[in-house]
């Protein structure tokens, strides 16, 4: 059995759904905090399929929760930059207590396999682009350091109780049912006006961005071809684009042209990594190729979010 946590929200309904379709007994368990029930909807009645509403940092909970279970994606979490720097104790719970508490009950239930999903913000601010897996990790925000200590724990864990382990470190992924991201933040605000839109930072940030279907590729691969007892992957797409492109790409898909008013200042925001390309050459041997470009995703987003209004 699988134990998806953060199984309801973008990228962990997305995995859930796809493991169902797969025929494998999948167990969600997310505290629907920015997750949503209707993610799983085309699942909510299958025989393979367990939603439990618990929390990470209730540590009981997730223990007895985690009884047969197999495999571990372990994706809850509260994903925001913005909000680690404001809060950064309550990040601090959910991230590194909750990651902490995922291993534990894995450790407990005998779990074979722990998969994890960090972030490309784990290198910080660094001029080596395409950045490799082994740069060293030098995060500025609260949020980076608490991938990189899921990452130091599972490594950790790995190698004291064998439980295997795979990090996924993630660019910046967008599709449906994404409800957060600059993508969802600029179809929000041309939504309610067409005329201007406002791009926090001077829109040059520059990053890759990853359709969602070749980011579970990336996560499935990883998970069941990777050998070692730990190991950890770059996930992204091989070009950067900037926060303005990526306006002008959708402004393209919705056919309009608002005046761009940018809110000044190199970063969008506190901890805001403003370069940011992966090296995925480590992923690629393993055999994953990125299939759908930044146009045709962008294209495909916007239907989406058209037709969730
Ligand atoms: N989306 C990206 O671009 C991106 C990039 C890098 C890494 N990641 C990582 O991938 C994972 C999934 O991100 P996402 O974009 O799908 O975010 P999301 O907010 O859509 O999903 C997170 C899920 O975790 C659940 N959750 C939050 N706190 C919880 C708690 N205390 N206990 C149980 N469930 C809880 C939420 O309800 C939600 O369903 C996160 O770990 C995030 O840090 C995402």
């Amino acid at each position: 059995m699988i134990l998806i946590t953060g199984g309801s929200g973008f990228i962990g309904s997305n995995l859930a759904n796809y493991f169902i379709s797969k025929g494998y007994d999948v167990t969600v368990f997310d505290n629907l905090s920015s997750g949503k029930v209707e993610n799983l909807t085309s699942n909510l009645n299958k025989r393979n399929f367990n939603l439990i509403r618990g929390d990470v940092r209730d540590k009981e909970f997730i223990n007895s929760s985690m009884k047969g279970v197999e495999e571990v994606y372990h994706l809850a979490a509260d994903p925001s930059v913005k909000d680690s720097a404001t809060n950064p104790e309550g990040s601090f719970r959910i991230n590194v207590d909750g990651t902490f508490n995922v291993l534990e009950a894995a450790r407990k239930n005998d779990v074979k396999k722990i998969v994890f999903t960090s972030s490309s913000t784990v290198y910080g601010e660094t001029k080596v682009l395409p950045t490799p897996e082994e740069h060293p990790e030098i995060p500025i925000s609260n949020y980076a350091a608490s991938k990189v200590a899921g990452e130091v724990y599972i490594s950790s864990y790995a190698s004291t109780y064998g439980i295997k382990g795979v990090v996924l470190r993630l660019a910046n992924i967008f599709g449906p049912p994404s409800a957060h991201g600059v993508m969802y933040d600029f179809y929000k605000k041309l939504l309610a006006d067409p005329q201007k839109l406002e791009i926090l930072g001077d829109g040059k940030q520059s990053k890759s961005y990853l359709y969602i279907s070749d980011c579970i590729d990336a996560i499935v691969l990883a998970s069941s071809k990777q050998k070692k007892v730990y190991d950890y992957f770059n996930v992204g797409s091989a070009e950067m684009t900037t926060v303005d492109e990526v306006a002008k790409s959708m402004c393209s898909v919705l056919g309009i042209k608002p005046k761009f008013e940018h809110t000044g200042g190199k970063r969008g925001w506190t901890g805001d990594v403003v370069k940011m390309l992966l090296s995925t050459e480590k992923i690629e041997k393993l055999g994953w190729k990125k299939k759908v470009s930044l146009k045709e995703g962008v294209k495909r987003y916007i239907e989406w979010l058209k037709t969730a209004e």
